[in-house]
């Protein structure tokens, strides 16, 4: 199975199996991480889910859907360029290791 890792903002790195098809937003919450809130469930409407998506990876995503691309002017922490939400990021075989570093506040 997948994995994916998360940077969270008290400096701890946590490597989660996801299974594919699973969004990250919804892995994280299946292993209390409460980094990320996922307030409405990953149905884009909250910008509580907000990740970075680390350097080697940014190119492998696919692009973020119009509707993601507004929410991601919501987020606690100003959005960069390679900011996502993971409610959005979906994985794949192909993304296994995908790293991603957890925004500092969701709220
Ligand atoms: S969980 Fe609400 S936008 Fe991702």
């Amino acid at each position: 199975m997948p994995k994916a890792i998360f940077l969270l903002p008290d400096s701890r790195q946590v490597e989660i199996d996801v299974p594919v098809g699973t969004s990250l937003m919804r892995a994280a919450a299946d292993h209390g991480i409460e980094a990320i809130v996922g307030d409405c469930g990953g149905n884009l409407s909250c910008s509580t889910c907000h990740v970075f998506v680390d350097t080697p990876f940014v190119d492998r995503v696919p692009s973020p859907s119009a509707t993601e691309d507004q929410m991601l002017d919501y987020t606690a922490v100003e959005r960069q360029p390679n900011s996502r939400l993971s409610c959005q990021l979906v994985m794949t075989e192909e993304l296994d290791g995908l790293v991603v570093r957890v925004a500092d506040r969701q709220v």
